[in-house]
């Protein structure tokens, strides 16, 4: 392995530090590098071809208050697989707001859990107001460029996907809703090279859907409003929907107006999706069983029905562990086990106006992958995450076939925790299931880190060649795989 330090961060986080999203697993990483001729243990596949990308929460500077792991700024990390092997690279996603931190020396915006009113600077961003853009919660790449977004809403950050250079703000044309900005899980559809998105805010109508062109034009935005403010967190789409959500668990309105921001689950009301034409139109509204749902698999059009495929939070809210101790807020919510987070499946009917919905897995599993050009569209494979229990941490991978009902199963070795694995179809495949997924592992064992790869119909069996990394990386979740087309 060649590796090049290209930047080194000062730590400025607390000396003795003790968050559990701080440490361990996900202690954050300092140094950017360019590293190539990576070690290969067993045999790149010739036909993975592309570029595995990964964003996540890497915060360079102390809290304001009490840190959330989804306030960190956001570190990008490249894999290339390429013909004469593999390389590697990372850099830190330089917002607004990281730059005026590091210029300050200090955290200048509290974070999701804390009031906005602690914030040093009036200014700031997101549904929240006053928070930092960190840009760090998801990666897509639209048009060739890979774009960072924030789940609170805000900029997309540009960068080519191979050499991770940084190339300013996505302005599509002029057109980017800069008021809102827009939120993570912009989602491609590959069909039509079209990008699907959404921003919400505080103020009415609460929720917009977009649709951006092939040539990266923003055709239209079409307001879908809300009762209040929600807190919506990924859609999904079909060939002529997209589906966004209002589901019973949002800031409690009578709080709100005084300013405190404070979520409650709302058993007593129903989910509710809106299922919104791409070409415009009115949305149309279908009630559902309560629920919170953070990722959609996918979406598809069967006859008169719009079917939609998401996991289902069996219990939303659930009530703090005095063991946590001071993470008490914190350590439940992140934790699939105790949401109790399950494969579903509702089914819109176009012409009656009827929901049908049904558990389709009984595993508790999140943050899926399927294939890219499945997105939209009927499909068969469904890969998921598997949560360590207790942790926003992913010790497995599974991959359910929804025609059969098989399910396969890998388990990391413990103390080794992965990041979303998404599909890598094999160049020149057209089948769905013939592709690869491809995920980093960070191993506390060996306080190391690789970037793995599985043969998608044999996951059971471990990785098929691992690929060693020039140090151990922060865990993190939303990852994105591109084609070297
Ligand atoms: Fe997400």
């Amino acid at each position: 392995m060649r590796v090049d330090v290209v930047r080194r961060y000062q730590n400025l986080l607390p000396a003795h530090d003790n968050h559990p999203y701080r440490t361990g697993a996900w202690r954050p990483n300092l140094t950017e590098y360019n590293a190539t001729d990576l070690e290969v243990v067993g045999e790149l596949p010739r036909d993975l071809r592309g570029v595995y990308l990964r964003n996540t929460e890497n915060p360079l500077l102390p809290a304001i208050g009490r840190y959330h792991p989804f306030d960190g700024d956001g570190m990008l990390h490249a894999l290339h697989f390429h013909e004469g092997g593999a390389s590697y690279r990372n850099r830190m996603v330089r917002t607004a707001g990281l730059e005026a931190e590091l210029a300050a020396g200090a955290p200048l915006w509290a974070g999701i859990i804390e009031s906005p009113e602690q914030s040093v600077r009036p200014d700031g961003w997101g549904a929240r107001t006053r928070m930092k853009d960190a840009s760090s919660t998801d990666v897509v790449v639209h048009r060739g460029t890979a774009l960072t977004t924030f789940y609170q809403c805000g900029d997309a950050y540009r960068f080519d996907p191979r050499t991770l250079e940084q190339t300013g703000k996505e302005t599509w044309g002029g057109r980017f809703p800069s008021e809102w900005g827009i939120s993570a899980h912009p989602r491609v559809d590959e069909h039509t090279g079209e990008l699907l998105f959404f921003n919400y805010s505080k103020q009415a109508p609460y929720l917009n859907v977009g649709v951006v062109s092939a040539a990266g034009e923003v055709l239209r935005t079409t307001p879908v409003p809300l009762p209040g403010s929600r807190l919506p967190h990924d859609l999904a789409f079909t060939e002529h929907h997209v589906i966004v959500n209002d589901f019973p668990s949002f800031w409690e309105p009578g709080r709100l107006a005084r300013g405190i921001h404070s979520a409650r689950y709302r058993p007593d009301l129903p989910s509710r999706f809106a299922v919104v034409p791409r070409d415009g139109g009115e949305p149309r509204w279908f009630e559902a069983s309560p629920t919170y749902v953070l990722h959609f698999v996918n979406a598809f059009e069967e006859g008169e029905e719009v079917v939609l495929d998401g996991y289902f939070q069996h219990d939303p809210m659930p009530l703090p562990r005095p063991d946590d101790g001071p993470w008490t807020p914190l350590m439940r919510l992140l934790d699939m086990h105790a949401l109790g987070t399950r494969l579903h499946r509702w089914r819109f009917n176009l012409r009656t106006g009827a929901t049908r919905e049904e558990q389709l897995d009984d595993d508790i599993s999140e943050f899926p992958s399927i294939h890219g050009r499945a997105r939209g569209r009927p499909y068969r494979y469904v890969y998921s995450m598997l949560g360590e229990p207790g942790w926003f941490l992913f010790n497995g991978l599974s991959r359910r076939d929804l025609k059969t009902g098989a399910t396969q199963r890998y388990l990391f070795p413990k103390g080794v925790f992965a990041s979303e694995a998404p599909v890598a179809p094999r160049v020149g495949s057209t089948d769905e299931a013939d592709a690869y997924l491809v995920t980093f592992v960070s191993d506390l064992n060996t306080d190391s880190s690789e970037c793995q790869v599985f043969d998608a119909k044999e996951l059971s069996r471990g990785p098929l060649c691992r690929v060693k990394l020039p140090e151990r990386l922060c865990a993190g979740t939303h990852a994105f795989w591109t084609g070297a087309a």
